[in-house]
C-alpha cells in the first residue's frame, strides 16, 4: 500500500482569511491542498478560480495543490490553472468532450493529471486512458457542497477501481471527496483508497491538527 495523504478542501476554510486558514491545515500535518472549483454551471455552486491559486502560491502557500474541477468545459481552465501553480489536476469525465486530449494537455503542461467519477460513473471510462492518469477521484457525495453525507456505494467502487490500479502496473493515485471523516477513514482505506479529501471534518474542528492525528492513528491501526 502506497503512503496515505491527507488533503483538507479549502472549500470549508474561513474565505476571508483564506491564506492564513491554508496554512493552518498545513501546520496541522495536512499533506497536500484541495481546491475545489465551481462554476455555477456543471455543479450547482460557485467557488473560486486560477487567480485564487495563484494568490495562495503568491501568499507563500508551496504544498502541492489538488485541483478539483467541477467546470464545463474543461479545457481552458487546465490553461490556466498550470500557470496558477496546480500540482494536480482533476476533471470529470462527463465534463470534457475530449478526455484523452484534456489529460494530454494536463501531463504537458507539467502537473499531474486525473479524472473525477461522480457516484454514478462507471470505472469503464478508465480502461483506456490508465496510461495517462496520476490520480483517479471517486466523488463519494454528488460534486456541489461540503458537509454532505459519504454514499457507501463508492466503497464497492473503490475495491474494483484499486483492483483496476494494481492491474494496470500504473503508479495511480486513488483519492476519494465527500462524506471523509475520522469515524470512516479506515474503512475507506481498506476499500483501496491512498489519498483523503475532508473539508467539513477537518475544518469543522477547533482544532486541526487533534482530527488529522485522529486520522493517521485511525489509518495506522
Ligand atoms: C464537493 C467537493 C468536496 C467537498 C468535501 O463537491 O468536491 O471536496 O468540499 O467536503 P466534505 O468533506 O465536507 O464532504
Ligand atoms: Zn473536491
Amino acid at each position: 500500500m502506497k503512503d496515505f495523504l491527507i488533503a483538507p478542501s479549502i472549500l470549508s476554510a474561513d474565505f476571508a482569511r483564506l491564506g492564513e486558514d491554508t496554512q493552518a491545515v498545513l501546520d496541522a500535518g495536512a499533506d497536500i491542498v484541495h481546491f475545489d472549483v465551481m462554476d455555477n454551471h456543471y455543479v450547482p455552486n460557485l467557488t473560486f478560480g486560477p487567480m485564487v491559486c495563484k494568490a495562495l502560491r503568491d501568499y507563500g502557500i508551496t504544498a502541492p495543490v489538488d485541483v478539483h474541477l467541477m467546470v464545463r468545459p474543461v479545457d481552458q481552465m487546465i490553461e490556466s490553472f498550470l500557470k496558477a501553480g496546480a500540482s494536480y489536476i482533476t476533471f470529470h469525465a462527463e465534463a470534457s468532450d475530449h478526455v484523452d486530449r484534456s489529460l494530454q494537455m494536463i501531463r504537458a503542461g507539467g502537473a499531474k493529471a486525473g479524472l473525477v467519477l461522480n457516484p454514478a460513473t462507471s470505472p469503464s471510462c478508465l480502461e483506456y486512458v490508465m496510461d495517462k492518469l496520476d490520480m483517479i477521484l471517486l466523488m463519494s457525495v454528488n460534486p456541489g457542497f461540503g458537509g454532505q453525507k459519504f454514499i457507501p456505494a463508492t466503497l464497492d467502487k473503490a475495491r474494483k477501481v484499486r483492483e483496476m490500479i494494481d492491474a494496470s502496473g500504473y503508479d495511480i493515485r486513488l483519492e476519494i471527496d465527500g462524506g471523509v471523516g475520522v469515524q470512516n477513514i479506515r474503512e475507506i482505506a481498506d476499500a483501496g483508497v491512498d489519498t483523503f479529501v475532508a473539508g467539513s471534518a477537518i475544518y469543522g474542528a477547533d482544532d486541526y491538527a487533534d482530527v488529522i492525528k485522529q486520522m493517521r492513528s485511525e489509518l495506522a491501526g
